[in-house]
């Protein structure tokens, strides 16, 4: 049976007697009000462990946007109740205390990785996402950990994290779950009202249209009719879009750069601010 704990002690204690059993922890973290995309990575944490944890936290070192953090939607009896019938065997939902008696001054350096995109219109996000994470990972001490492909730019950085710190988990990937009209689901999704909600979709249908037009226009050329396109729809507003390496997170400048490719966008849909991406350039 699933447990819901608060405290760091009564976790450990859990968490001790399984890996004395010879159990292998596999864990991921959310901040909440769960859906698709989250439980998909609880799915699969469940076929590659064997006792998942999923944490419950609204990190607020990592929201540069004071509205953002207010408006975030929190709903913890609903999470656990989409829980209660998945492969999660314990819920850690702490509050910030618990997480930061004191405050987080750590200061990360991932270089460029948090120099381009959302860690350029985001200052100080992914600090906040690498001071959670890995306090999360003290605590939980996962053998596994599992993060969604739909935050391509978090993926990098909390690879880097562990690399550069020998940290002793292994990061999997997960691909990015998407509604039936191609919208990539997202927590922030419902605080979209109905008609935003239906324009959102007009993101995705972009990407997926220019994902198709890598052999009829250059790089930059594709860059600009994405931006374009959706600039069109008067409920949104492309914050950037860009197609990368997805090692370095640079822009690519030709379609023939030896390296996988990934368009990224960030789209501003009122004051909700929604972000995608897409493999470009495979034939
Ligand atoms: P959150 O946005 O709740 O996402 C938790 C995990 O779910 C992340 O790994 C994210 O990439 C994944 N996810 C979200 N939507 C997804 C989708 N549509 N398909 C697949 N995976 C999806 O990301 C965070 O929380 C926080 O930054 C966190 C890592 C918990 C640190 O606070």
């Amino acid at each position: 049976k699933m447990q819901v704990v608060k405290h760091i002690s009564d976790l450990q204690t859990i968490l001790n007697i399984k890996r004395e059993e010879g159990l292998k922890i596999g864990f991921v973290p959310t901040m909440g009000a769960l859906h698709e995309g989250h439980l998909s990575l609880v799915m699969i944490a469940g076929e590659q462990s064997n006792f998942v944890v999923v944490s419950i936290f609204v990190n607020p070192t990592q929201f540069n946007d004071k509205g953002d953090l207010d408006r975030y939607p929190r709903d913890l009896q609903k999470d656990v109740d989409l829980l209660s019938t998945s492969a999660c065997q314990l819920i850690f939902a702490p509050e910030p205390e618990e997480i930061y008696p004191e405050p987080d001054t750590r200061q990360f350096n991932f270089g460029q990785l948090e120099q381009v995109m959302e860690g350029k219109f985001r200052p100080g996000h992914f600090n906040g996402v690498a001071q959670v994470v890995s306090r999360l990972f003290d605590i939980v001490q996962p053998d596994k950990a599992f993060f969604g492909q739909k935050d391509f730019q978090q993926l990098a950085i909390i690879n880097e994290m562990v690399r550069k710190f020998n940290l002793p988990v292994e990061i999997v990937s997960c691909p990015i779950i998407r509604e039936t009209n191609g919208l990539a689901m997202s927590s922030r999704n419902m605080l979209l009202s109905p008609e935003q909600r239906l324009n959102a979709v007009h993101i995705s249908a972009t990407l997926f249209e220019a994902a198709n037009k890598t052999g009829e226009l250059s790089v930059e050329e594709l860059c600009e009719w994405v931006i374009n396109r959706i600039n069109k729809n008067e409920f949104l507003n492309t914050e950037y879009f860009e197609i990368v390496n997805e090692m370095t997170l640079l822009p690519v400048k030709s379609w023939d750069e030896n390296c996988k490719k990934f368009g990224c966008i960030a789209v501003h849909c009122g004051k909700i601010r929604l972000i995608d991406n897409m493999e470009f350039g495979v034939r």
